[in-house]
């Protein structure tokens, strides 16, 4: 087994996505901190992994504080003994449009997700250069962050911010053997249960059965262990040539993102004045679309209440 030896904390683990990454990382013989709110289902998460024969502990605290951070990393090391692989998956949601966005909303997202991806990986960062260890940051971000969507400015916001912290953190742990990757994912979970679009996915998944091709083939959308062999594929000694790239899995799909390049140089001897705007720039512009790509839905996948 490639993980074999080797420590892992995942944040956001009793359930859903991160679950899935925990018992994936365990199955490839690596230990684990499993973290979450929820005393039950980190508990239930930890059982699920050690009835399969691996090794797991859990941290039931919330990510976003330094304290936290500290107590996760602190735990593999007392426990296990040092620290190789470090997911930042924990996420909340808060979705409504822009005008209707409370500050509390916005800093939820914010504080779970960006802030606990910033601490949560200071904390593994620091350790592992300390003890020159070779590890692995995988930190989750969204098509969301990579493209926008409605009604998630502060989801958005924290998203492309992880992604931008990976693009960095790739630069600056490069010369101590670190790799920071970001992972997009999409899947059947708690937080995709609601959107319309998906559900046919959902009740296919739901009633034990595979998902329509349409969903795991067209729009790479699946179940959370279809992310999950990606994760523990980063954070292995193969993936040491990977970094700083912000990796899509779902379904039967994987997709690596390009980063932002110009699409558009153009110079203007003296600058680019208001004039010079004026005259030029409409010649120059390309209009370039947001939001994420969903293709049609087939007719026989339309939601109940929309085919009715
Ligand atoms: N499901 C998708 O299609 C999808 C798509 C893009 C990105 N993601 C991202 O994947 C990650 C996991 O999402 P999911 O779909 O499994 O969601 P989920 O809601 O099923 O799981 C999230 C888990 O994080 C835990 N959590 C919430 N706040 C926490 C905190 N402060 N500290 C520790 N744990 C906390 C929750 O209790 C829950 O167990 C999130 O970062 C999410 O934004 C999911």
């Amino acid at each position: 087994m490639s993980l074999q030896g080797k420590v892992a904390i995942v944040t956001g683990s009793g359930r859903g996505l991160g679950l899935a990454y925990a018992q994936e990382l365990a199955r490839q013989g690596a230990a684990v901190v499993v973290n979450d709110v929820d005393a039950a289902t980190a508990a239930d998460a930890v059982a699920s992994i050690t009835s399969a024969g691996g090794q797991a502990v859990s941290v039931v605290a919330p990510v976003g504080s330094t304290e936290t951070a500290k107590q996760l990393v602190q735990t593999a090391v007392d426990t296990y003994g040092r620290l190789d692989i470090l997911v930042t998956n924990a996420g909340v949601l808060r979705d409504t449009v822009l005008w209707k966005m409370s500050d509390d909303d916005f800093d939820t997202v914010i504080g779970v997700h960006l802030r606990g991806t910033f601490t949560c990986v200071r904390e593994a960062a620091t350790y592992m250069r300390a003890n020159e260890i070779a590890g692995r940051i995988i930190c989750i971000g969204s098509p969301t962050g990579q493209r926008g969507n409605f009604g998630q400015t502060n989801y958005a916001a924290a998203k492309a911010g992880i992604v931008g912290m990976v693009r960095t953190w790739a630069l600056e742990l490069k010369k101590a053997g670190i790799t920071a990757n970001a992972v997009i994912p999409v899947a059947a979970t708690a937080m995709t249960a609601t959107v319309p679009y998906f559900a046919a996915a959902m009740e296919a998944d739901a009633q034990g059965e595979p998902m329509p091709p349409f969903f795991r083939h067209d729009l790479g959308f699946g179940t959370a262990d279809d992310v999950a062999g990606l994760i523990a594929y980063l954070a292995s000694d193969e993936a040491s040539g990977v970094n700083g790239q912000a990796i899509g899995v779902g379904g039967d799909r994987l997709q690596v993102w390009s980063h932002p390049e110009p699409v558009v140089t153009a110079y203007h001897d003296g600058g680019w004045s208001y004039d010079a705007l004026h005259a030029d720039f409409a010649g120059l512009f390309q209009a370039q679309d947001v939001g994420e790509k969903f293709p049609p839905l087939p007719d026989d996948l339309q939601p109940t209440a929309a085919k009715a």
